[in-house]
């Protein structure tokens, strides 16, 4: 049996990941350190099914200070870990986002430097582009991050690509664009537009709402994952996304039509650090990991308002 290191498994990408790698018959131990920055109790639940499957074990710790010659020896590491979150990160914050994305990630290589892994999956962010030079951004284009986030996700992409040329690691980085669905963070925007619709109160829109993302559903992170293991070029990087574009505005209305409720909007300032636009050039996750997204933008948030509203109840 294939044995996993998830770390962040209690976070939204690393439980579902955490899910289907147990679904498909490999042991997994889940690493996190159950910060506060949004309420833990979601993130227990989010390993309610995981924590009864008896192929899974939690080590509840920080890998930026925790002696991590506890973990144990595995085949594949998924490090989903990391403090997110693109408009927080100014300020006396930066310090937790260089501890949780930068130290926490090179001590973790350096526990399995020597080992045999199979793969490291590194969890990196379109982030890392900012607004970027060209559109749709392929691998190549010169990263500019935007947000103090992005330069700490970058600066973790870079040690584990660096671990790699230097020691031969099989390390691959994923370049998520935007992950929505259920288990979505209470942060982001799908999540708390959903909360605010179910509860009747308004929803706060940055800017003129006219900034886009390539959103992408969190099935094809997931997918990604798993694929990488046995596919990803060695030292590979790789856009997650899946080529499509939406802006805030659009989203909304889809949402609004799913849950049966208008909304109110209040428009803010867009805050620092906030790109206008986000979209990934594909063509590489196509050519090497073998697939394209298959959801459509409405089908995925459909499935997120279900979820918001087993979670918050309300309106139907
Ligand atoms: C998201 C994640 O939060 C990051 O962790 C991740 O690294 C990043 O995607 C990425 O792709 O690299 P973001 O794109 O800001 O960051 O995701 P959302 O919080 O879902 O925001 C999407 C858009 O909605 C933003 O343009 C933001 O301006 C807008 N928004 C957000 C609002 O208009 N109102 C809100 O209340 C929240």
């Amino acid at each position: 049996m294939a044995h996993a290191l998830v770390t962040g498994a209690a976070g939204f990408i690393g439980s579902t990941l955490t899910d289907r790698l147990l679904a498909d018959g490999v042991r997994v131990t889940g690493v996190d350190c159950f910060t506060d920055y949004y309420d833990p109790a979601l993130k227990r639940r989010n390993l309610e099914g995981a924590s009864r499957h008896p192929a899974f074990q939690l080590l509840p710790l920080d890998l930026a200070t925790a002696d991590l010659s506890a973990l144990p020896e595995v085949d594949v590491v998924f490090h989903q870990a990391a403090q997110p979150g693109v408009r927080a990160s100014w300020g006396r914050e930066f310090a937790t986002y260089t501890s949780h994305n930068v130290l926490a990630t090179q001590r973790l290589l350096e526990r399995y430097q020597k080992t045999a892994l199979e793969r490291f999956v590194y969890a990196s962010s379109s982030s890392i582009y900012g607004d970027a030079e060209s559109y749709p951004t392929s691998e190549s284009v010169l990263p500019r991050p935007f947000s103090p986030y992005g330069v700490t996700k970058l600066a973790g992409e870079h040690l584990v690509l660096l671990y790699g040329r230097n020691f031969g690691m099989p390390v691959t980085a994923l370049r998520y664009f935007t992950v929505y669905g259920p288990r979505q963070r209470p942060d982001m925007a799908f999540h708390r537009f959903c909360r605010a619709l179910l509860a009747g109160e308004p929803i706060t829109v940055y800017g003129d709402g006219k900034q886009s993302r390539d959103f992408t559903v969190i099935a094809d992170a997931v997918e990604a994952n798993v694929r990488a293991w046995k596919r990803a070029a060695p030292q590979g990087v790789y856009n997650i996304g899946g080529g499509s574009q939406v802006e805030v505005v659009e989203a909304i209305a889809l949402l609004e039509e799913r849950l049966g409720v208008k909304a109110q909007l209040k428009f803010e300032p867009r805050p620092p650090g906030d790109p206008m636009r986000t979209r990934a050039d594909a063509a590489r996750l196509q050519a090497d990991l073998g697939y394209a997204t298959t959801v459509s933008i409405g089908d995925g948030l459909a499935a997120e308002a279900e979820w918001a509203r087993s979670l918050y109840g309300g309106v139907r």
